[in-house]
Parts: structure tokens; sequence; C-alpha cells
């Protein structure tokens, strides 16, 4: 089955061809960084308008690139939530209309759920059943996997999102926007152990998250210093660090309460290096295995709404002709399609 993926739930446009035989067979993505730039953070009226702009383009360098015509499509994918309302609405009247037109299937796939089956474009996929560390900019939650859409939320964040705790801490530091992937960058050159941030919940049981104190407790300390470039990378440092290590001592409660050892990691946080590098410690040391996208398919992309359609879609589920889009949508609001 040949699917189109459509993503424009924030600031990336992405759009990929799955073909459930051949695998991915083209995929392109534009972002929307250099135009948010100047304001610090996402404005989502630019958002909608740049999704309008780029879409089509993109869509047909991909069918360029797969030389694939666009009467071999068998159904449409697009990014129905959560994320914000324009951008979402922009992907879904492409989406459903281009479905319409080619007389195919549409479906509207969780933002999320794109996330979390994102390793599965990989060549070696995890099998179900596992636990699933979800973070990204809006988003930090650990679930167990029971299959596609059997998902059991064992913890989340009960204020900022992992990424979001980033992006708040890198623009207090006065980095530019998108704060997460400079303030990394930055925590290299810090020194590691002069500061130590508390990792909060960790003392109390269950797998959810917190991550405003550590934000404020970052600033406070940032703001007691000389402004100097050393004092500031080993904030970084510390802030990182303090995040890493929370989320580690969480994944490493969620695999032994469900007793299992497959870790799935997902979301544009899971780019981070040091996770990765402590996840895969974590999963050695308890005879697990840690599983990634590819770097790029961490963070937002047309290929793993394209790959959680074509699940959703070979199942026989369908979305109707109506264009709605959920910006707020739980995850475990879905159905199970096996
Ligand atoms: O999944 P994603 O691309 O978009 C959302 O669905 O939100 O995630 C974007 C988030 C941003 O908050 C960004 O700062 C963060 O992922 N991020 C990182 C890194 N790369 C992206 N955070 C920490 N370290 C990174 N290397
Ligand atoms: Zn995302």
């Amino acid at each position: 089955m040949l699917i189109l993926g459509i993503e424009t739930s924030c600031d990336e446009t992405g759009v990929a061809l799955y073909d459930s035989k051949r695998g991915l067979l083209a995929h392109a993505l534009h972002t929307q960084i250099q135009l948010h730039a100047e304001y610090g953070g996402v404005v989502p009226e630019l958002a909608s308008r740049d999704h309008v702009r780029k879409t089509l383009p993109l869509l047909r360098e991909i069918f360029r690139q797969a030389g694939v015509e666009p009467d071999g499509i068998e159904g449409v994918a697009y990014t129905r939530g959560p994320g914000l309302i324009g951008a979402l609405l922009v992907g879904a009247a492409i989406g459903r209309s281009l479905a319409w037109a080619w007389g195919v299937p549409a479906i509207g796939v969780h933002h999320m759920e794109g996330h979390l089956l994102a390793p599965m474009l990989e060549a070696e996929p995890p099998e179900f059943p596992f636990v699933a560390l979800l973070v990204s900019g809006g988003h930090s939650l650990l679930v167990r996997v029971e299959s596609v859409g059997g998902y059991r939320i064992l913890g989340e964040s009960i204020d900022d999102a992992a990424g979001e705790a980033f992006d708040k801490t890198a623009k207090l530091l006065g980095l530019p926007y998108p704060g997460g992937p400079a303030l990394a960058k930055l925590a290299q050159e810090g020194i590691p152990g002069r500061f130590k941030f508390p990792r909060p919940m960790t003392d109390r049981p269950g797998c959810d998250f917190s991550f405003s104190g550590l934000k404020t407790a970052a600033i406070n300390t940032w703001r007691k210093l000389e402004p100097t470039p050393q004092n500031r990378a080993d904030v970084a440092r510390a802030f990182e660090e303090a995040v890493v290590e929370t989320m580690v001592i969480k994944c490493r409660r969620a695999l032994e309460e469900t007793g299992l050892t497959r870790l799935v990691v997902a979301g544009g946080v899971g780019a981070n290096q040091r996770l990765r590098a402590r996840l895969l410690e974590l999963a050695e040391e308890r005879g697990g295995r840690v599983y990634y996208p590819r770097l790029e398919f961490c963070t937002d992309n047309g290929a793993m709404i394209a790959y959680a359609g074509w699940r959703r879609l070979a199942a026989g589920q369908a979305a109707d002709t109506a264009i709605d889009v959920l910006p707020r949508w739980p995850l475990d609001h879905l159905s199970a399609v096996d």
C-alpha cells in the first residue's frame, strides 16, 4: 500500500511517501526556524501561512524523488492533532482534499503516535510490547505500548514538557531559538559537577515528571553569576544533566514497574546525545535494548505520519470527509488496531 504522509502540526512542514512493501520511498522537510527566530518562539499565524506556501511544492518534490505518479497513491495520512489549530488545518485540508480528488481513503494521525512508531521505520524495529519515552516540545510521556493504539500512560509531565523546559531555559540564558539543541551544544563546554540542580519528583513514587522547578533553579543560579560564557555553559551543563538524569530515573522505574526490557525513545528531545548515551547504559544494565528513530526522524517529519497512517488504514480505519482537527487529543483515547 502506497501512502502519502503530511505533517504540519507546528513549525515544520514534513511530507513523505511510504510503501508498505518497499519502505520509505522519499521524504522532505521544510523547517520554519528562521521565520520564528526573531520572535524567540513559534508565531502560530506565521506557521499556518508558511505551511500553506510550502506543502504543495514539497509534495511535488517527493513525487519527483520517488518517481511516483499521484495515481499510484492508495491512502493519505495527515496529522490531526495535537498541535496548533491553524497549522493542523492546513495539513488536514490539503490531505483530505487530495484524498477526495484521488478517490482514496484518508486518515488523521495522532502526532505523538507518529513519534512513537517512528523507530518502526528503522532496519531493526522494536517488537511489542515496549515502554516508550516520548519527549517533545509539547509532551513528556512514559507509555506502556502493547500494540498500535494499545497505550497505557505510565507517567507524564505535570507542568512543562521536557523540550519546553529546554527551550525556556535556553531563552532565559540568552540562547537563540530553538533553544533545546543550542543549550545541548553549549552544555558540552560546561564543567561537569560545578552546579547540581534537583532531580524533580524522583523522591516520590510513580513516573510523572515536573520540569518547571528545574528551569527556575537554573535561572536563579545564572542570575547570581557573572554573565561569562563559561558560567553560562556550566549552568547549561548542570541543567541538561538534571533533566537527563530525571528522565533516566523515570525510565528505569517504568521498566521495573512493567517488567519490560525494550525501551523506545522518540520526540525532539530524543535527539539529545546525553540522553541517548545514558539510556543506552540503562538498557544494557537491565539486559534490554533501547530503540531510537534515526536522528532526523526524532524531530517532526512526514515519514512517521505516513507510517502511522498506513498502520491504521491497513486495519480498515479511515476518516470521514469532514476536515476536522484536534489541537488537544489525549494519546490514550486512540483505538487499538491489532
Ligand atoms: O518533536 P519535536 O520536533 O516537536 C514537537 O512535537 O514538539 O520536538 C521539538 C523539541 C523542542 O523543544 C526542541 O528544543 C527539542 O525538541 N530538542 C532538543 C534537542 N533537539 C530538539 N532538546 C534537547 N536536546 C536536543 N538535542
Ligand atoms: Zn513532534
